[in-house]
């Protein structure tokens, strides 16, 4: 990423880049998460992503498959973790975020598909706390992630960490686990799932300390309906009722990606510019 492109401003110690439209997004976090596989695989001989799904960071997937396609890029030493998944779903379900992740990246690109982690939704009730701890060892035992991928949900969720009223420590110890989906998010997933009676109304997510632990954090956000909750993230105190603003304790590692309307509402707004018509 550069850092002295006129876009990019620093809040709170986080990097931020604010880019014309949604498609200068993708490209630019495709860019970075390709920047961050090379390093990596300089480094240590293998890249470990923590990946998200949502209608966000669908273009980051599209241009990451089109560099694969154009030869420039081998998903062939990278490990992937997923961030959350609905549950009860199961795997096979076109629903399920694991179905959303072989649709748009890892059916199409040279990953090994042992190296592709995601949360089983069809793990049984009696299993799910063992099985939520040990997602988090494997994560620890491939040498903990390079990178983690994140959007923010309009009551500023990561993963589905949802606005609750724990105090900024305990949040911040949260774990991988099953929780209860907050209203907004059901809202939102109405658009998934066709009708609010069909929204599964639980997941598992990982835990924001182990999103914490992540080498690097790169957020994207797209649309003034994110405006708010970028805002309250970026800007506002450290706060359980705005979990991507748990963020900002680890703001060195983080870089956040906005387009025009979802840095709208940003104190100064800076590198703003005109709305694109
Ligand atoms: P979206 O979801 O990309 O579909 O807006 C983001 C999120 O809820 O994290």
């Amino acid at each position: 990423m550069s850092h002295s492109a006129p876009d990019a401003l620093r809040i709170r110690d986080m990097r931020v880049r604010i880019l014309p439209d949604a498609r200068a997004v993708s490209l630019a976090a495709a860019e970075e998460i390709e920047a961050v596989i090379r390093e990596a695989n300089a480094a240590r001989g293998r890249a470990v992503l923590g990946l998200a799904t949502g209608s966000t960071p669908e273009g980051v997937y599209a241009r990451l498959v089109e560099r694969h396609s154009a030869g420039e890029l081998s998903f062939r030493d990278v490990t992937t973790y997923n961030l959350d998944e609905y549950y009860p779903i199961s795997p096979a379900d076109p629903r399920s975020y694991r179905a959303y992740m072989h649709r748009h990246l890892l059916g199409r690109v040279d990953i090994a598909p042992n190296r592709a982690h995601l949360l089983d939704g069809s793990v049984p009730e009696s299993a799910v706390a063992e099985y939520c701890a040990a997602f988090d060892r494997w994560i620890e035992s491939d040498g903990g992630l390079d990178l983690q991928l994140l959007g923010i949900g309009r009551n500023g969720h990561i993963g589905f960490n949802e606005p609750c009223g724990l105090s900024v420590a305990e949040a911040s110890r949260l774990r991988t686990r099953r929780v209860e989906l907050h209203p907004v998010t059901r809202a939102d997933a109405v658009r998934e799932f066709g009708s609010a009676e069909a929204v599964i109304p639980a997941a598992l997510t990982l835990g924001v300390a182990t999103i914490l632990a992540a080498r690097s954090i790169l957020i994207l956000a797209t649309g003034a309906h994110k405006a708010e909750a970028v805002a309250a993230a970026l800007a506002g105190p450290m706060t359980a009722e705005v979990p991507a603003s748990l963020l900002q304790s680890v703001a060195p590692r983080v870089a956040w990606m906005l387009d025009r309307g979802a840095a709208g509402a940003l104190p100064d707004a800076p590198a703003a510019g005109p709305p694109i018509v």
